[in-house]
């Protein structure tokens, strides 16, 4: 199956050459990491489950009009995406204080914020993903003043999107991390949502009792991040209702 040809391996994911000029296939694995791969695990059947709530995700986004690098999936584990050019910003969307926020400025986890803030972190895992503001950003060209204003834009779509997709099955929206990419077509270039969106890159609560159903699990040494991801795929409708919630060979999922 691993004949391709392999372009990038990540952390959680492994991006291999597509079918066509211009795709790639996008494949998650199970393993775990945090704290900059300070500390590592294997969760049999997470890759399994990120693949089939991001593809919910980006398929709604496409169809509400938010441009992603989304094209279709493919099984269990992979995903056709269109090849973009990586913007080197991991933009973090914020609605309740929580992890690095509370830390910085001393505010108690599950505070609700003014407004939604939007932060930017260079991508650098050798400089652990510093923050950085607009000022960093053009001035050191990793986007363009009109990029920057494109990503806000979209970010700002895709929280509005998220937080009412995520209210409507009981999950509050804490925070997430979004990753763009420049996608060029005709001669044209533009600003396109990237990577994934999944319990990994989002904070997700229980709004009923505060539970935790996200990469925190595995962060705080809480266990049970298979039940709450499978949790969060079932209440979205991706996993149906009497399936055992995680079984040794890893989840059952509705095709
Ligand atoms: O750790 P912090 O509080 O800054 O994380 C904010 C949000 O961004 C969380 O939802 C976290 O899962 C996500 N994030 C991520 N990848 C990173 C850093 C943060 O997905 N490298």
């Amino acid at each position: 199956m691993n004949r391709r040809r392999r372009v990038y391996e990540g952390k959680a994911k492994i991006l291999y050459e597509g079918p066509e000029p211009g795709t790639l296939v996008q494949h998650f694995k199970d393993d775990a990491t945090a704290f900059n791969a300070k500390k590592k695990d294997v969760i049999d059947g997470k890759g399994v489950l990120n693949n089939r709530i991001c593809e919910f995700i980006f398929e709604n986004l496409n169809a509400i009009g938010v441009p992603t690098h989304f094209v279709r999936r493919l099984n269990m584990r992979e995903q056709l995406i269109r090849e973009v050019e990586i913007v080197p910003l991991e933009v973090i969307v914020r609605n309740v204080a929580a992890g690095t926020l509370s830390e910085r400025l001393g505010l108690d986890e599950g505070t609700q914020l003014p407004r939604s803030i939007i932060e930017f972190c260079y991508k650098n895992d050798e400089l652990n993903d510093p923050l950085v503001s607009e000022e960093h950003i053009t001035a050191f060209g990793w986007a363009a003043p009109q990029e920057i204003d494109d990503i806000m834009a979209l970010a700002i779509r895709v929280n509005d999107f998220l937080s009412g997709l995520f209210l409507g099955v009981g999950i509050r929206l804490i925070d997430f991390k979004l990753e763009f990419g420049r996608l060029y077509e005709n001669e044209m270039v533009r600003i396109v949502v990237a990577d994934e969106i999944s319990p990994d890159s989002c904070r997700l609560w229980d709004i009923g009792s505060d539970e935790k159903l996200d990469k925190d699990r595995f962060r705080r040494d809480l266990g049970g991040l298979l039940e709450a991801y499978t949790e969060v795929a079932r209440r979205l409708g991706i996993m149906s209702e009497n399936e055992p919630v995680a079984t040794a060979r890893g989840p059952v999922l509705v095709q």
